[in-house]
């Protein structure tokens, strides 16, 4: 099927506003501030089903509807931060389609009832900062932000936020507590952001992909939507596909394809003479899948929650047999050490000792009993943070042992990798 989101990707200077009127842009905006009442649009973001493409897949209309309605004001924060290892499709869309974002969010606002909203941009995403601001400055001066936007009593300011680089500030109250200016902190949910969020007040957070979405449902109607993807898990998702592919890229497909579809057709399959070992589907943080379990599944969220494991932020990696199990899971587990924000001890410590261990063991010096105190340690570590980042530390360590156990006991029998794999580091 036709992209909806990446469909006009490509097309020179489509973040000029003249190239995005030209395919179309803002049409929907103006026809939906003429036509629709705020509640139709949740009514039919709702009904179209989708989930947010941020990580959790939680139903974005349903999401909405738990701001109070108390009279205080609202925000929304469209969260760009986008630090998932192997995740590389939300910068696509800010650098170059960065008003398909900013009318979804301007519509989502408007469903909403906020009239400040924020960008929170990953802070080394250079280019989309420049992109997105030129973006913002040319919807002001064309009336689609500020005051009384296109006639139709509609006021809101947009804010474009940089961060400094920590991956915590993905998560949405540490992203909170960043733009707040504090240290990233994640809070204890509840209250969740929807009653005490952004300086106190009822905020949405919703990532780039979701915000992109919206546009495109408002514009062609809940029943489109439902016609694209297996029921509960409508629409399209942007995979990002790398690894030991020939083909590494962003692929716009209807979820629900079968997982090696993705792999074989899309993406090209693997090099000449190689074969699949595994797969992360969902960024570094989802539980491997042994090749057997990857060409079974199919890529949408639930199929892969059935699976035991998750289609996260999008960022597929595709491992073959070159590639050693015990060494890509030190590389993840050293990544989420160095970014644990340290808050909790399970956390701050945990992370640390498996990384330890894991370094040991691939570099030939695991003693006997270290998988299993692995296994240990990832138990005292999960469900027991503030935050998922604890549990996003633990899955990918905790299935990599279950699935590829005689790997992690060979390094530490024969203390090296298995023959035919390479060392990346
Ligand atoms: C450690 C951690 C990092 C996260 N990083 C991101 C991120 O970079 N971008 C994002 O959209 N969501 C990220 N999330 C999820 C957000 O907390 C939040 O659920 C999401 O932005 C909501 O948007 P959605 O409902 O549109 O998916 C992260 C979550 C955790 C626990
Ligand atoms: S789980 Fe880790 S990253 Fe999350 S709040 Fe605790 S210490 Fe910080």
């Amino acid at each position: 099927m036709e992209p909806i989101i990446t469909r006009h990707l490509g097309t020179p200077d489509l973040w000029r506003l003249d190239t995005y009127r030209a395919h179309g842009g803002y049409e929907t905006l103006t026809k939906a501030l003429q036509e629709h009442q705020p509640d139709d649009l949740i009514t039919m973001v709702r009904d179209a089903g989708l989930r947010g493409r941020g990580g959790a897949g939680f139903p974005t209309g349903v999401k909405w509807g738990f701001l109070p309605k108390d009279g205080r004001p609202r925000y929304l924060i469209c969260n760009g931060d986008e630090s998932e290892p192997g995740t590389f499709k939300d910068r696509l869309l800010l650098e170059n389609d960065p008003h398909q974002v900013l009318e979804g969010l301007i519509l989502s606002c408007y469903a909403v009832g906020a009239h400040l909203a924020f960008i929170y941009l990953r802070g080394e995403f250079f280019l989309s900062a420049r992109r997105v601001q030129e973006a913002i400055d040319e919807a002001y001066q064309a009336g689609y932000l500020g005051e009384n936007i296109l006639g139709s009593g509609m006021n809101l300011e947009v804010l474009l936020h940089r961060g400094a680089g920590a991956y915590i500030c993905g998560e949405e109250t540490g992203l909170i507590e960043s733009l707040e200016g504090k240290r990233a902190y994640p809070r204890i949910k509840p209250p969740f952001p929807a009653n005490i969020g952004a300086f106190g007040m009822p905020t949405v957070v919703n990532n780039v992909e979701t915000l992109a979405n919206v546009r495109h449902i408002v514009a062609h109607g809940a029943e489109w939507y439902n016609s694209i993807g297996p029921e509960r898990n409508r629409g399209t998702r942007m995979w990002c596909v790398s690894g030991r592919v020939r083909k590494p890229g962003v692929y716009e497909v209807p979820l629900g394809i079968p997982l090696r579809d993705l792999i074989f057709d899309h993406a090209g399959g693997l090099e000449e003479g190689r074969t699949l070992k595994a797969v992360i589907p969902g960024g570094s943080s989802s539980p491997i899948l042994t090749a057997e379990e990857a060409m079974e599944v199919d890529s949408d969220f639930d199929a892969l929650q059935r699976a035991g494991t998750m289609g996260g932020s999008g960022g597929l990696m595709v491992l073959d047999d070159r590639v050693c199990v015990v060494q890509s899971s030190y590389i993840i587990s050293e990544f989420y050490h160095d970014e644990s924000c340290g808050q909790c001890t399970p956390c701050r410590q945990g992370t640390g000792w498996m990384t330890k261990l894991l370094h040991r063991i691939e570099h030939g010096e695991g003693r006997p009993g270290d998988v299993d105190l692995l296994l240990s340690m990832g138990a005292n570590i999960f469900g027991r943070t503030i935050c998922p980042l604890g549990d996003a530390a633990v899955w990918p360590v905790e299935s990599a042992i279950n699935k590829f156990r005689s790997e992690f006991d060979h390094h530490i029998s024969d203390k090296r990798c298995l023959p035919g794999t390479e060392s990346i580091l």
